[in-house]
């Protein structure tokens, strides 16, 4: 294999352009010519591509989004769009594609692959959702940020003695909502994964103010039947009990913007350097990621038809540690 490429694709990600460093700088020391694709599978059809090399991505792992672009393709899910992207990339004489994305994304390297083109996948949302990696690139800065806005959440809440509602993004996984409700000591967390009605939560809150909190602080996963709008509208509608005032704060794409953190960094450059290996030793059809501290693959038809479950111990403790 001479050349390969690599594009990002999906939700940005904090870490991405460390991945992008870490395939660039790899590749070239494997001997590579390495491309970069532009805005992702758009990128792939309309053959935005170009060679880069180990100068052009100086100075990029403390950024966060992607110096590549990123895009949500529908072209390319279909065939016509995926076959227009192969003849491009042999057109170019790009023998192998490294993918940094999401579910969405690895969607699409599968149907590459199964199109016969060899793919390799590195595990990049700020969800966590991706079977076949513990953790993905991003989620950590995500958390991170999240955790920030709701220690500053609680500050405002206890000088008015509110409850305050905070969604967090994560599309149908409660994961960034669990890990960062435990971890910023949320009094009531509400994901897509357990049922929760909006009596169930404001029993909560209003445990809370009788047990004398000075605040509430309600995380609530923007997957879940009833997000953060659903609850203040049912609190509203039905006359809830709560016994605090209430307000509301999306934090939406503020969790995807931000530097990324130093574990976001290295989990990037591990993923990039072990995706670049992957291929030029004609490893293909897989997705890296981590599992329990070691980089491992996993073959993409499994990563699409996997599920991800939120941590049974998390999920056990929440309620607990919220007295
Ligand atoms: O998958 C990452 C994510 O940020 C989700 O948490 C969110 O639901 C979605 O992307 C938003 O997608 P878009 O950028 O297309 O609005």
């Amino acid at each position: 294999m001479k050349s390969i490429a690599v594009l990002t694709s999906g939700g940005d990600a904090p870490g991405m352009n460390a991945a992008v460093r870490a395939v660039v700088r790899t590749g070239v020391a494997h001997g590579l010519n390495v491309w970069g694709v532009y805005q992702g599978y758009s990128g792939l059809i309309e053959g935005n591509f170009k060679r880069i090399g180990t100068r052009d991505v100086g100075s990029i792992i403390q950024r966060g989004g992607t110096i590549l672009g990123s895009a949500r393709c529908a072209e390319f899910q279909t065939e016509e769009g995926r076959e227009l992207a192969i003849r491009r990339l042999r057109g170019a004489g790009i023998e192998g594609l490294i993918v940094i994305g999401g579910n969405g994304s690895q969607t699409g390297s599968h149907a590459l692959s199964q199109m016969g083109y060899p793919v390799v996948g590195v595990a990049s949302t700020i969800d966590n959702d991706l079977f076949g990696s513990d953790v993905t690139i991003g989620v950590d800065t995500a958390l991170n940020v999240a955790l920030n806005a709701i220690d500053n959440l609680k500050v405002t809440a206890s000088s008015h003695r509110r409850a305050l509602l905070v969604e967090v993004m994560g599309r149908q996984c409660g994961y960034l909502a669990l890990m960062c409700g435990v971890a910023g000591g949320a009094e009531a967390i509400v994901l897509p994964e357990v049922e929760t009605s909006p009596e169930q939560v404001a029993e909560k809150i209003q445990n809370a103010y009788e047990r004398g909190k000075p605040h509430a602080i309600v995380v609530v996963a923007e997957g879940a039947k009833f997000n953060a709008e659903g609850l203040c509208k049912a609190f509203q509608k039905k006359r809830l009990l709560i016994g605090y005032e209430f307000r509301s704060t999306v934090l939406g794409y503020v969790l995807r913007g931000a530097a990324p953190t130093c574990a976001d960094r290295l989990l990037g450059t591990r993923l990039g350097c072990a995706a670049v290996e992957q291929i030029a030793a004609g490893n293909k059809n897989v997705l890296v990621g981590m599992s329990h501290g070691e980089v491992i693959t996993t073959p993409l038809d499994e990563v699409i038809r996997g599920r991800k479950p939120l941590d049974p111990w998390y999920l056990s403790v929440a309620d607990l540690l919220a007295h």
